[in-house]
């Protein structure tokens, strides 16, 4: 009918105001060259049959102190056009809840051993905080799904070590994409099923490198709240790691284990646009291969 085309054509026009302002904005950012190149990159990358191949951005928990800035951040991409599958942590948010119930975090090589107890508290304290980043991004008008469960599958890591905590054996895309074709961000935490049904515990570093591995985004960006990656001695914030080179010392990070694919950037939140959209790029780039001089 006539008014329902007119109120469609109004919807896309703004649409296309939308678009149009956020574009002039990221022109602040970048050349208008650059900030064009990538968006023509990162909107060609995914279609109605790959909707979930622009990037897998996994969130530390830390950054949801920041929830607002973070949803500001995450919807101008939406406001694009722009799709990323959001994983998030919750680690600082778990410590602080259960060394008050007086329990003593315990990690073995980076990863949580996970009792009964903890898990319990887990749970709730994942859940409240991706309804946390839903809702701030739900407030600006992105719509987003929570997706708490469904998309891995687990097996025991090592039950007698680490007690409830998942080694990741399948990834169902399924519920991501269908979130996406939909027009929402999926918004996933990193809890995993054994194929029994037993709810499993998993590092959420680890969980973004398997998704990314399913997904083989265009891009993976780790977002935690320093903006980077800092000398532990100098304490001067990182330019780029070299994988090769630093291999070692490295590999002991659960993030750099996983995410081996290439050029992986550490950035915070109110970079993610400057990482996106121009050559530099923000924070600590992990990369493969020596460099030859600087
Ligand atoms: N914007 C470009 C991209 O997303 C380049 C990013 C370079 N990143 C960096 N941290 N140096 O591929």
């Amino acid at each position: 009918t006539a008014p329902a085309r007119y109120l469609k054509s109004l919807a896309s026009d703004s649409r296309q105001t939308d678009r149009d302002t956020i574009t002039r904005l990221l022109y602040s950012i970048g050349t208008k060259r650059e900030v064009e190149r990538y968006l023509r990159i990162f909107s060609s990358s995914s279609d109605s049959s790959q909707p979930a191949k622009f990037a897998v951005i996994k969130i530390g928990g830390a950054v949801l102190d920041q929830v607002d800035e973070l949803a500001l951040s995450l919807s101008f991409l939406y406001r694009v056009g722009l799709y990323p599958v959001v994983l998030h942590g919750a680690g600082p948010q778990l410590n602080s809840i259960i060394e008050a119930e007086g329990i003593v975090p315990d990690y073995i090589e980076g990863v949580r051993v996970t009792d009964a107890k903890t898990l319990q508290i887990a749970r709730r304290v994942f859940l409240e905080e991706n309804l946390k980043l839903v809702g701030a991004l739900e407030k600006l008008g992105t719509r987003a799904r929570p997706i708490t469960s469904g998309v891995f599958t687990a097996d025991f890591l090592d039950k007698d070590k680490y007690g409830l905590v998942g080694k990741i054996t399948r990834i169902d895309k399924r519920p991501l994409e269908a979130s996406i074709r939909a027009g929402a961000l999926p918004i996933l935490t990193s809890l995993a099923e054994s194929e029994s049904g037993q709810i499993l515990n998993v590092n959420a570093d680890i969980a973004a490198g398997e998704l990314a591995k399913e997904l083989e985004p265009l891009k993976i960006v780790f977002l935690n709240e320093k903006g980077g990656l800092f000398h532990g001695v100098s304490g001067e914030k990182l330019d780029v790691i070299n994988l090769d080179e630093e291999y070692d010392d490295l590999m002991k990070e659960p993030w750099v284990k996983y995410g081996t694919k290439l050029k992986l950037p550490v950035i915070s939140a109110d970079s993610l646009q400057r990482e996106l959209f121009t050559d530099s790029g923000a924070g600590t780039l992990i990369r493969r291969g020596y460099k030859l001089y600087k």
